[in-house]
């Protein structure tokens, strides 16, 4: 035991651990999901049943999940194993890395598109064109198939090239510096958006909520996003848990992620839905509503062109930093449990996640015929991780806090063994034990059953 955790890497500042772990959640799941699942779900109704998710669902699950990484400084599978021998706990273990493995497959095409998008504001594309042109550069990109592949082909590279390098060295220094430049870059998009003409219409979808509009697939699609969005459910902040010190303190990381994260996702709404209404593009759009009305903003703005390269490298690197973590739950999983070399485990994840991840790309072109289900690869994918598996895994994680490892444990980690505080640990453990399991059991059950 002292021998293995000699040689697991640790996150080496307290500012590495959080600046980590929000670039874990950061990402396209803010700046990309959520205002899409915002616009398919009736707009303001779902802002607030996630904000509800996030604060009385997401913080605890995430917790939860410091709590075991950190107690086991092990990836998700060991994790179980050490703290449940001889149950069957370590299946969520399994779970979480499987989902890993599907989120990093189709999230890899998207990240790949801010790769394409980079390059077309690099070669100014954008610039004077109408949002009809813009739409079918868009789904002509699509529909080229091998474009998309390509781009995912280096996405997943970076991605590989960063966890090959291991966490103090990779993850850290990639995570620490360019976060708060792309909230910068969303406070001047924001300002942009609300003061183009008829953007009353898009702040009023996402502020003015018609409490009719929630319905089961509206609260599940919140769960879901709640969960994608901070990286829960799956064992990312299990695996990034363990190798966080014993002397930092859980709960102020779990605060600092939850609250960054979400203004993130609640800035993007501000850039994204004020424009949209204001150059008409639809709030249903799907996968064209961010890609298409970003460069519309900067077209209407000075010195457009430049931050329009600025914005899409930013959100490469929260990509990134996403993707990251994704690989870094699988690899971490093949190296501790199956004993493969580091490097010999991110090159098969790469490898496999690849061969998985050009269906997604290949699927989103017209006449596709990989399609399941009736949806296509890449939506199918993205449900089925989303939707079911995230708030599954959820479900059982605070479930085994909450009843296996119980108050004592739970309290003995998120108090550093009494030496903080921890005030409302007992509310804390009180959701853990009942609401959230209880809530996260109907949720789930309304959304896919009822
Ligand atoms: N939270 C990331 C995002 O919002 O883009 C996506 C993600 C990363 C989901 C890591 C799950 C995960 F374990």
């Amino acid at each position: 035991m002292a021998e293995e955790k000699k040689n697991r890497d640790g996150f080496g500042s307290k500012i590495g651990i959080i600046a980590a772990a929000a670039g874990s959640a950061i990402g396209l799941g803010n700046i990309y999901r959520f205002p899409c699942e915002l616009g398919n779900n009736g707009g303001a109704a779902f802002l607030l049943v996630y904000l509800a998710v996030v604060l009385f669902l997401g913080l605890p699950v995430m917790l939860s999940e410091l709590v075991i990484g950190r107690r086991t400084q092990s990836n998700p599978v060991g994790a179980f194993k050490k703290l449940a021998p001889k149950s069957a706990w370590p299946v969520v273990g399994y779970l979480g890395v499987l989902c890993g493995f599907i989120i990093l497959a189709f999230y890899s095409t998207v990240a790949g598109w801010t790769l394409e998008y980079i390059v077309k504001s690099v070669g100014n594309s954008f610039s004077g064109k109408d949002l009809s042109v813009i739409e079918q550069d868009f789904v002509d990109f699509h529909n080229t198939g091998w474009r998309n592949v390509m781009w995912q082909v280096v996405f997943i590279f970076l991605t590989g090239f960063v966890v090959f390098k291991g966490v103090q060295n990779g993850i850290e220094r990639y995570s620490k510096i360019l976060m708060p430049l792309l909230l910068v870059i969303l406070v001047i998009l924001g300002i942009r958006s609300v003061t183009l003409p008829g953007a009353k219409e898009g702040v009023a979808f996402l502020f003015r909520p018609d409490f009719s509009k929630i319905t089961g697939k509206v609260l599940i699609s919140a769960l879901g996003q709640g969960f994608f969005s901070l990286s829960l459910g799956m064992g990312a902040l299990i695996t990034y848990g363990s190798y966080i010190k014993k002397n930092d303190n859980l709960t102020t990381t779990a605060l600092s992620v939850t609250l960054s994260d979400t203004l993130i996702a609640i800035l993007a709404g501000v850039v994204i839905f004020p424009a949209a209404f204001s150059f008409g593009v639809k709030p249903t759009a799907g996968m064209g509503l961010v890609f298409n009305t970003i460069p519309m903003i900067f077209n209407q703005m000075v010195g457009g062109y430049w931050f329009c390269i600025i914005f899409f490298v930013l959100l490469a690197i929260a990509a990134l930093t996403s993707t990251i973590s994704l690989l870094e739950v699988v690899v971490a999983y093949l190296s501790e449990e199956l004993r493969l070399k580091r490097q010999t485990a991110t090159v098969l994840a790469c490898l496999l996640a690849l061969l998985v991840g050009c269906f997604a790309s290949l699927s989103l072109k017209e006449g596709t015929p990989f399609v399941l289900g009736g949806r296509t690869v890449f939506d199918a994918m993205d449900f089925v991780s989303s939707n079911i598996m995230l708030p599954l895994g959820g479900l059982l994680i605070v479930i085994f806090v909450g009843w296996k490892l119980g108050k004592s444990k739970f309290f003995d980690e998120i108090s550093n063994e009494g030496k903080l505080k921890a005030p409302v640990k007992s509310l804390v453990f009180f959701i853990i034990r009942y609401l959230a399991p209880i809530a996260i059991a109907i949720i789930f059950y309304e959304g896919l059953f009822a």
